[in-house]
């Protein structure tokens, strides 16, 4: 059986001194030993969201790293960075950094490998455009990214990856795919790497829905079989996000 994975995603979001507010103010809403839960804050946040976070079940991840092992990259925070200041999941290409920040499928794919090899859990994100999906192709387009984000990455690090899928359409409108449509893609992404892997890589890797996740739709979306959990941009930023939490309680 797969641990449901609930993580927020605080996007540009919460100062560092808000950010320590929100962790005391979230910390007994957020307790759920059956989830995994993780909050993914800005860069100048991690220190300080790490520190509050001690003694709780909540783990720290980051919304963006770069691949290279260091040196002059003005501005961009390295894997080993993340690790060393206490960082166990990284968020790599949400599709607004596809999109306002052009990262393409060739530097995402380093970027999951880096990540790995850093002992961090990429937390991967795929989505079709609206267009897209009413062009019929919204799972062609998804099994691309996947094939090429993941392009040399071994099955075993595969299965303890986690898959986020997160149509564009969904993000930040209040218009949630229906229970329906996200299953069916959710499930299709597990087919893909059924196909590129074996089906027990398949069975291992925890795929996540989000886009207008909230308190009243949670609990379905992840009573689906192939939904381990969610990925929660505006609703993880305040007590809502305790109810999505403990969906099950
Ligand atoms: P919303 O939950 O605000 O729609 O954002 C979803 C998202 O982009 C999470 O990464």
């Amino acid at each position: 059986m797969r641990k449901k994975i609930i993580a927020g995603n605080w996007k540009m979001n919460m100062t560092p001194s808000q950010a320590v507010a929100l962790c005391a103010e979230l910390k007994d809403l957020v307790k759920n030993d059956d989830v995994d839960v993780v909050y993914c804050v800005p860069a100048i946040d991690i220190v300080p969201v790490v520190n509050a976070l001690k003694g709780t079940n909540v783990k720290v991840g980051a919304e963006n790293m770069y691949f290279e092992e260091k040196g002059a990259y003005t501005g961009e925070i390295s894997a080993a960075m993340l690790k060393d200041a206490g960082v166990e999941y990284v968020i790599i290409g949400h599709s607004e950094r596809r999109d306002y920040f052009k990262e393409d499928d060739a530097l995402l794919n380093k970027k999951v490998k880096k990540a790995i090899e850093a002992g961090l859990t990429p937390i991967l994100c795929c989505g079709e455009t609206l267009e897209q999906r009413e062009m019929g192709i919204t799972m062609d387009w998804i099994r691309m990214q996947i094939k090429s984000d993941l392009q040399g990455v071994a099955a075993a690090d595969v299965a303890k990856l986690v898959i986020a899928y997160e149509p564009i359409w969904a993000i930040g409108t209040g218009k949630t795919a229906t229970t329906a449509q996200a299953e069916e893609v959710c499930g299709g992404i597990r087919e893909c790497i059924a196909e590129i892997y074996d089906k027990a890589t398949a069975e291992a890797v925890r795929i996540q829905y989000g886009g207008s996740v909230n308190a009243g739709n949670a609990a379905e979306l992840f009573a689906e079989k192939d939904i381990d959990g969610g990925l929660v941009g505006g609703a993880s930023l305040k007590a809502d996000f305790g109810k999505i939490v403990c969906y099950n309680k």
